[in-house]
């Protein structure tokens, strides 16, 4: 049995539309169950990730940076739940927002993860996020937890080719 390579990799994203290209491709390979593990700083280009994930799974409505709201919910073949952990207070929250059923059934992009790492399965995509310019992002792509051959393992070596 061969072991799967899995690293960081990381990806230079030069315009907004890359960084939801790399989004669209790992929405286009996911899976119901797959969880995206989300971080970087203030406008680092996580919600820019999750429009293109949204159109890579092909779900209904706009995806936007939930200023006062901490989960919304886009209905299609796969669903997804899109997070922002940024004024959770407490990640036992989430378990009131049905966190386990839509941990079966849907994608979870997670904005600021880090605040809510407790209640994330340890086998994830990240994906960290930072400025290298006005235009431009750098994205460091892993796949965390025990390697296997697994759907995560699957999305991560689609989102590492451009
Ligand atoms: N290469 C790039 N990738 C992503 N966003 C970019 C890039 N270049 C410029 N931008 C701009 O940076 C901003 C990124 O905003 P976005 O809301 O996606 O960040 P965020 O990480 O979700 O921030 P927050 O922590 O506030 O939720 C947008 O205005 C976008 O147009
Ligand atoms: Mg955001």
């Amino acid at each position: 049995m061969t072991t799967p390579v899995e690293s960081t990799h990381q990806l230079e994203l030069v315009g907004v539309e890359v960084t939801e290209a790399l989004g669209e491709r790992i929405g286009e390979s996911a899976a119901a169950g797959l969880v995206i593990d989300l971080r970087g700083e203030l406008g680092a280009g996580k919600t820019a990730l999750v429009r293109g994930l949204a159109r890579g799974l092909g779900v209904e409505g706009m995806v936007r940076s939930p200023t006062f709201m901490i989960v919304s919910l886009h209905k299609g073949p796969i669903s997804l739940l899109h997070v922002d952990a940024y004024r959770l207070e407490d990640p036992a929250e989430l378990a009131l927002h049905g966190w386990d059923d839509w941990l079966a059934s849907s994608v979870i992009a997670v904005e600021w993860a880090d605040r809510v790492e407790a209640i994330l399965p340890a086998r994830r995509l990240r994906v960290d996020l930072a400025h290298q310019g006005v235009n431009v992002r750098t994205a460091r792509i892993c796949a965390t937890g025990p390697s296997s051959r697994d759907g995560v393992a699957l999305v991560y070596e689609r989102a590492i080719v451009c």
